[in-house]
């Protein structure tokens, strides 16, 4: 079987930065599966793109649930036998940010079980599908909040920020692309993580965010889609956003 169509795995599709992935990578060709948390607004997703000529899949794919990871993997598996592409971008920031003297463990807990174990589930488990494909590629939206130089930068808009559960669990997210990309090194997949940027989404609070200028999804996906549109880029290892290199 030809393996020419370039398949591509996004968490978390059915909103926000998730939805523009899906959207502008399956106009590049793409065959895309939405992997939806919330499956009535994933159905909604698939109609909308599939109205625009996109080939999409819908599957349940909740990161915190390993049975629903496997029945996402056996989906793919079923239908081209490869992966290319898997866009971990599901993500939650949990609520509010909290200091950490008053963050709890159950706070803690939940978000950590989505950003970090949910992510890195979804890598473990995809990997022997990637590694079937042409070339693989594992990109982690991460956050610039996960950046202890940032954080520790006093003019850096991120020194203010102290929101101990996300920021952390970003920084995890960059050590889950920094352990795989070290073990996957010289195999066909790559792993790297993007920063969207500050982007007007439901993530905490979208209004919010509107009001403290945030961008579009259509900006904010914009790297993320530069990383997996290009199957010659062997970068393996990176932390980018638009403007470039973010410090780790
Ligand atoms: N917006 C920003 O400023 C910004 C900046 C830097 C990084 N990011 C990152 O960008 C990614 C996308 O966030 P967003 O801003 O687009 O927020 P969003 O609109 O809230 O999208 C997050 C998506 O992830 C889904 N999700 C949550 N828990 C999940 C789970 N256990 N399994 C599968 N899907 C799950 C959500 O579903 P439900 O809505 O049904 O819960 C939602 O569809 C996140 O990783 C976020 O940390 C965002």
């Amino acid at each position: 079987m030809s393996k020419d169509t370039i398949v591509t795995l996004v968490t978390g599709a059915e909103k926000g930065l998730g939805r523009e992935y899906a959207e502008q990578l399956g106009k590049k060709g793409q065959h895309i599966f939405i992997g939806a948390y919330d499956m009535d607004a994933g159905k909604k997703t698939q109609e909308e793109l599939s109205a625009e000529g996109i080939a999409v899949d819908l599957v349940h794919c909740d990161i915190t649930d390993q049975s629903t990871i496997d029945n996402t993997m056996a989906a793919i598996d079923k239908k081209f036998g490869y992966l290319n592409i898997l866009l971990n971008n599901a993500g939650i920031s949990g609520g509010a940010p909290k200091k950490p003297s008053e963050t709890s463990d159950e706070f803690l807990r939940k978000v950590f079980d989505t950003n970090f174990f949910g992510t890195t589930a979804m890598v473990r488990t995809a990997l022997p599908l990637l590694k079937k494909a042409p070339f693989g590629k594992i990109l982690n939206v991460s956050s610039e909040m996960g950046s202890l130089t940032a954080a520790m930068d006093k003019n850096s808009l991120f020194y203010h920020l102290n929101s101990f559960a996300y920021s952390a669990s970003k920084g995890a997210v960059n050590w889950i692309t920094v352990s795989f990309a070290k073990e996957l090194e010289g195999t066909s997949v790559t792993v790297n993580s993007v920063d969207p940027g500050m982007t007007a989404t439901d993530l905490l609070n979208k209004k919010a965010f509107e009001e403290h200028g945030a961008q579009s999804v259509a900006d904010g996906a914009r790297r993320g889609i530069e990383m997996a549109s290009d199957p010659k880029n062997d970068a393996n290892g990176t932390f980018t956003q638009e403007a470039g290199k973010v410090a780790w």
